[in-house]
């Protein structure tokens, strides 16, 4: 009878969360997508379309970092601890990234994407099997997600420069093309000595 009482209290207490949640939802403060224009001497349009890039390429270095932590946990082979310890830095560098990038899109007066099924939703990143790939298929998906990191950073620095958005151009030129290039040559070095090992 006792616990009755108390699931039924609990039960009103998880509506009464619900519900206070679903207000909170309604009074957002400013919907995805919308700009909230600072006094940082640019053009309302290159906030809008610098923004609406800087999610994208902040949705694709989110899914970059956890297929990095992935491969960190799940990784096998004679060079286990190596790339155990190399995924793991590079997914500490996607950290880094991801909050340059986030609080760009926060200054442009832009709302940062931030959870998982939101990233998911736009992520031009290929989803991964939820088990175990081998090394070199590990190597190999890296490095096609850096690719798509990569072309997507230069065009939007491109588009960046092109409306004098300097601020963004620098984060994208100065930190998220340098780290990523650099990653990609230490992957690669793995992939290479995984091919001559006749790992693939
Ligand atoms: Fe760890």
């Amino acid at each position: 009878m006792r616990l009755e009482k108390t699931s039924g209290r609990s039960e009103e207490n998880v509506k009464a969360v619900a519900q206070t949640l679903e207000t909170l939802r309604i009074k957002e403060l400013q919907p995805y997508g919308k700009i909230v224009k600072l006094p940082i001497a640019l053009d309302e349009k290159a906030c809008v379309d610098n923004a609406g890039n800087l999610n994208q390429l902040l949705a694709d270095t989110i899914t970059l970092r956890d297929l990095y932590k992935k491969h960190h946990w799940q990784t096998s082979g004679p060079t286990f601890y190596q790339l155990h310890l190399l995924f793991d830095k590079h997914s500490e560098e996607q950290s880094q990234l991801i909050d340059l990038l986030a609080e760009r899109i926060q200054t442009l007066g832009g709302v940062a994407l931030a959870m998982a099924p939101d990233v998911a939703e736009i992520t031009l990143i290929p989803r991964p099997p939820r088990g175990r790939e081998s090394a070199p298929a590990q190597l190999s998906r890296l490095l096609h997600a850096h690719e798509i990191v990569l072309k997507e950073a230069r065009t939007t620095a491109r588009l960046a420069e092109g409306n004098d958005d300097d601020g963004t151009n620098d984060i994208l030129v100065s930190d998220v093309i340098r780290t990523n290039e650099l990653q990609v040559w230490f992957v690669s070095q793995h992939l290479a000595a995984a091919q001559q090992q006749g790992g693939l």
